[in-house]
Order: C-alpha cells, then sequence, then structure tokens
C-alpha cells in the first residue's frame, strides 16, 4: 500500500530555500524511494514575492505571512530557512504547537532557544531536525548522535565557519589584508546577514554549542563558551607561523578533561600536516575522537545553496520515515534521552591548557632575550622555539616569536604582563595557542 504524499510548508525562499526546492524537485525518484513516500512543498513563504528567483514556484502557494503556513492543516512538516532569531522562535514554537514537524538551519536559534524548542517538541511528541544548522552539507549531526552513540566522546574541533576560513587562507596563500578578503567572502553569500557573527566568532559558537550538546550530552548554553573570531589576525603572525611549519586556523573546540568541559572558539595554530590544518577555502572539517572509533574527520561544504539543502532534506527524509513511529522511542533531538542530559563543569579560560605563539617586539639592545626568557622562566613556562627577526633598516625594535611549551591561560597571562611591564617589550603582545590533535 504506498503512503499519501507528505505536505511541507518552506518559511524562506533565500539562497537555501531554493536549493532545497531544486534538490527535492531534481532528486524527487530517488527520494521518494528513500523516503517511502513522496514529499511535496505546498505552501511557501517570503517576505518579497516579486523577487525573481531560480526556480518555478507556479504550483506551490505563496504567502507573506509565515504565521499562516505554520497554522495550514494540510501540513505536517515546517521547514524554517529565514534565519535570525525572534521571529524564527515564534514560528518554530507556534508549528510545535500544532503539532507540526520541524527541519531548521538556524543554528542561533538552536544554540540560544534550543533548550525551550526542544522541551515544547518532545511535549507535543513532534521532531526538530537540524543538521543543516552545523556545518551545511556534511552530515556531523547524525554522525555524531547516531554514528558514535556507541562511543565516550573524549574531544572534538572543527573548522566551522567557512567565512573565516575564506579569509584566513586568503591572507595565507595569498598575503592578502583581512578588510580586502572580508568584502570578497560576503560576496560569495557565505557570510551571516551580520559579517561580525563570522569575524568575531559569534557563528562558530551557535554551531559549536550544538555539536558540544550532542558530543557530550550537556545542555545546549551558549553563554559557555569562550569565543575569539579572526578580526584580530595580521598578515605578519599568519606568515611568522608559516615560517616556524604552521598554519592558523579558527576553530572550535570541546574538550572532556577530568577537571571540566574546555568550550572554546579561537584562532590558533595547527602544525602543517594536520588533518584540519590542510581544510581551506570555504570548506569545513570537523574531527571527532570517540574512545572506541578514535580520531574520525569529516569533511565538506560548510555553507552553499544545495551543501546546505542536502542536510535539509536528509532532515525531511528522517522526518517522513518516523511519522509513523512511536514518538517515545525515536533518536533523541540531543542524542541523549532528555532527562540524562546533564551538566558538566565548564572550566574557566585561566584553566585551559595549552602551548602558545608569541609575538613580541623588543628593544634591539644586549640583554633583552635574556631578561624575556627569565620571565618566563619564572612562570615555569618553557621555550620549545625561538627566533629573532632581523631588524628593519634603522628600527629601535626587533619581532621575537616565541613557541612555548603546554601551559594553563591564567600563568601564560601572568607571564604575559610581566613581559610586558619589562620597559624593552611592547604592550599588546600577540599571543595564540598552538593545538595539536590526534591523527
Ligand atoms: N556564515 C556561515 C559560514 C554560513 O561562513 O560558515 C554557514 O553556516
Amino acid at each position: 500500500m504506498s503512503l499519501k504524499p507528505v505536505n511541507v510548508g518552506l518559511l524562506g525562499l533565500g539562497t537555501v530555500g531554493i536549493g532545497t526546492l531544486k534538490v527535492l524537485s531534481r532528486n524527487a525518484e530517488e527520494i521518494t524511494r528513500r523516503a517511502g513516500r513522496e514529499i511535496h512543498v505546498t505552501h511557501a513563504t517570503a517576505r518579497n514575492l516579486s523577487k525573481p528567483r531560480d526556480f518555478d514556484l507556479s504550483g506551490i502557494s505563496l504567502e507573506t505571512d509565515p504565521m499562516a503556513v505554520v497554522s495550514q492543516p494540510s501540513i505536517k512538516v515546517v521547514v524554517e530557512l529565514i534565519g535570525g532569531v525572534e521571529q524564527a522562535r515564534r514560528l518554530v514554537l507556534a508549528a510545535i504547537d500544532n503539532e507540526k514537524h520541524v527541519v531548521t538551519a538556524n543554528k542561533a536559534l538552536l544554540a540560544l532557544h534550543g533548550t525551550e524548542i526542544f522541551e515544547a517538541a518532545q511535549k507535543k511528541g513532534v521532531v526538530v531536525a537540524f543538521e543543516a544548522a552545523v556545518a551545511g552539507g556534511i552530515p556531523v549531526i547524525k554522525a555524531i548522535r547516531e554514528g558514535l552513540a556507541g562511543n565516550r566522546i573524549e574531544w572534538l574541533a572543527g573548522i566551522i565557519n567557512g567565512t573565516s576560513n575564506y579569509i584566513l587562507t586568503q591572507m595565507q596563500e595569498a598575503g592578502r589584508d583581512f578588510a580586502d578578503v572580508l568584502k570578497e567572502a560576503q560576496s560569495l553569500g557565505y557570510a551571516e546577514a551580520d559579517p561580525s557573527f563570522d569575524i568575531e566568532g559569534v557563528d562558530a559558537a551557535h554551531k559549536l554549542t550544538i555539536l558540544a550538546s550532542i558530543a557530550f550530552g550537556i545542555p545546549l548554553d551558549y553563554s559557555k563558551l569562550s569565543v575569539e573570531g579572526v578580526s584580530q589576525l595580521n598578515v605578519r603572525d599568519i606568515a611568522y607561523a608559516r615560517e616556524l611549519g604552521y598554519r592558523i586556523k579558527h576553530l572550535g573546540i570541546a574538550r572532556r578533561r577530568e577537571e571540566g568541559m574546555e568550550l572554546r572558539v579561537q584562532p590558533a595554530l595547527l602544525k602543517e600536516g594536520e588533518l584540519l590544518a590542510g581544510v581551506n577555502g570555504v570548506m569545513n572539517a570537523v574531527m571527532v575522537k570517540g574512545d572506541a572509533a578514535g580520531p574520525t574527520a569529516y569533511y565538506g561544504a560548510g555553507a552553499g545553496s544545495e551543501a546546505t539543502a542536502s542536510a535539509v532534506v536528509a532532515d525531511l527524509v528522517d522526518v517522513v520515515r518516523t511519522l509513523t513511529t512511536d514518538p517515545h522511542n525515536r533518536v533523541p533531538h540531543l542524542a541523549f534521552q532528555p532527562h540524562a542530559i546533564d551538566p558538566l563543569p565548564v572550566l574557566k579560560p585561566a584553566q585551559y591548557r595549552s602551548a602558545y605563539y608569541l609575538c613580541l617586539q623588543a628593544q634591539d639592545k644586549p640583554g633583552v632575550l635574556a631578561q624575556i626568557a627569565k620571565v618566563l622562566a619564572e612562570e615555569d613556562i618553557s621555550i620549545e622555539a625561538i627566533r629573532q627577526k632581523e631588524p628593519k633598516a634603522g628600527a629601535a625594535e626587533v619581532d621575537v616569536v616565541i613557541l612555548t611549551g603546554k601551559v594553563d591561560e591564567g600563568r601564560m597571562l601572568q607571564a604575559q604582563r610581566a613581559l610586558e611591564s619589562l620597559g624593552s617589550v611592547n604592550k599588546g603582545i600577540t599571543r595564540l595557542r598552538v593545538e595539536h590533535f590526534e591523527q
């Protein structure tokens, strides 16, 4: 007996919305073979319906009011692709209240209001699927939530903002300036509506909040992360790191340590040859270390019309397959059973432990290097490598680049303050973490 088609309401006809319609239409036959029934987008909404779009929308009932679609009785699944937080939250909660399943690509919404949304969904017995919210076309949510369900996850680390990765790659490969590359990244259509979300690490932090929750069974809590973006990086540090055999990458890291969780988003040096060091341009990659599987890696397009649509459609297929299943026996939204989600202690930045890259401008006179080494020795920080650059003609200062051994951030900050008060070293030393992930 063949089942009736499932009707879907699509909120948002932007890049991903149109990509979703294209993929659903082009691969309709394959998708039906997988889902077991046809998936029809019967209603769609956009703020401006007269805007030209690269898809024939005849046959879809178009509205400007998304609430009308969310309360449309014939619709079983609402796909939320409007982005932003407040309106999306109201619409998703209304859809759930109307007992509709939801597919969303909205990482900010889930990072900030996921707890409320998943609780509401649980009560109503509906699914909220969000593969497209993290790393676009890479099925990393499914991999962590289902594929690695037998593991105790030890850490995960990812390049999860394509815009920052594009900027860093261009600065690294072509020596181009930050502002110049940012403009180009925006024109590629990857950047967030507010580009500060990309360059200040906010977008990556939204995604890390979600990844950490499903990997470690901890509540979604954006406020627990320490977040730094790429906006302060300069070509000089990128070049020095490269001379030492490192690449600077913008990473989201969630690591379980005995004392608590490290949850941080920041630029860091990675040794050339490390898997994540070779992820360039707008590509994303996530590594996950499970105690049984060991390190695993997931690579692909982190954004873009059809790449993100691939995740949206996979979620639609999943939702359609679950329509006939017992709501109490579905894969839990956040991988762990809701009653088993437990907050783990989260470490303060001062407790994070890593090796460091330092770049200081020191006076070019005898004894200064010895003073620097003494300050680091006093804080029990070992120097793994040190390079003094040749002074530029007529300059009274030289750049000194240091790689340290592993140290708690609190201790490193103390050393930095002591170095900056030496008088022979500039204020505002550049300090970046050096990371290493087992291959
Ligand atoms: N602005 C995001 C990025 C889009 O650059 O990765 C995908 O979430």
